[in-house]
């Protein structure tokens, strides 16, 4: 059987072109979004250039029992979590939305994936995490402090992975810590939104 992946906000820009790459290297996906910055459009297009349809969940990471129906359906080896709000200066005006979204989200997601037993998760974090570095180039290792709410989300789920490693070493949790990624998929078919409606 092959390894299958819940993907979160995997109609995303991100999302998306992870999709191709785990269905490339062999895994199955079931992707599971709110759309709320992204379409079913995406999914399409995945769907179209993997040859195949793709299992796409509508939902919201905060939506505990819309977690638990789609974790008693399949039985996941991990999660990759790209759900999350990203716009900084949003996050500065609706700070809520940003840690409810963000945190709570993450925490639900958490909380699910324990109770299945389901303990392999890549998170994605940001760089953003690193704040005004002291020193270039940043390395792992450099310090942590952030400067907007968008930021903090992100550290404070790290925070909460770090936590719970130490309380349950059958945790395998992964932060992503990347800058901001550009680039479209090689069909043209895949890529921001706004680029996107500028090839349609
Ligand atoms: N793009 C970047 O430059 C960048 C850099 C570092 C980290 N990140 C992080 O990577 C992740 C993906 O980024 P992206 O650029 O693909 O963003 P994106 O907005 O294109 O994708 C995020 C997806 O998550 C979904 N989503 C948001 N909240 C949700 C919720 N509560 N429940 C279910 N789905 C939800 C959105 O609909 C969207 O499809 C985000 O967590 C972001 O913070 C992005």
């Amino acid at each position: 059987m092959k390894n299958k992946i819940l993907v979160t906000g995997g109609a995303g820009y991100i999302g998306t072109h992870t999709c191709i790459a785990l269905h490339e290297a062999g895994y199955e996906i079931v992707v599971y979004d709110n759309l709320s910055n992204s379409s079913r459009e995406a999914i399409n297009r995945v769907s179209a250039l993997i040859g195949q349809p793709i299992e796409f969940i509508e939902g919201d990471i905060r939506d505990a029992e819309s977690l638990r129906q789609v974790f008693l359906s399949h039985q996941f080896f991990g999660v990759i979590h790209f759900a999350g709000l990203k716009a900084v200066g949003e996050s500065v005006a609706k700070p809520l939305l940003y840690y409810n979204n963000n945190v709570s989200g993450t925490i639900t997601l958490l909380e699910i994936m324990a109770k299945f037993n389901v303990k392999n998760l890549v998170f994605s974090s940001s760089a953003t995490v690193y704040g005004d570095p002291e020193s270039l180039p940043i390395d792992e290792n450099s310090p942590r402090s952030c400067t907007n709410p968008y930021g903090q989300s992100k550290l404070t789920v790290e925070h909460i992975l770090e936590d719970l490693a130490v309380s349950d070493y059958s945790w395998n949790l992964i932060p992503l810590r990347y800058f901001n990624p550009v680039g479209a998929h090689p069909s043209g078919r895949l890529a921001k939104t706004l680029m996107i409606s500028q090839i349609i």
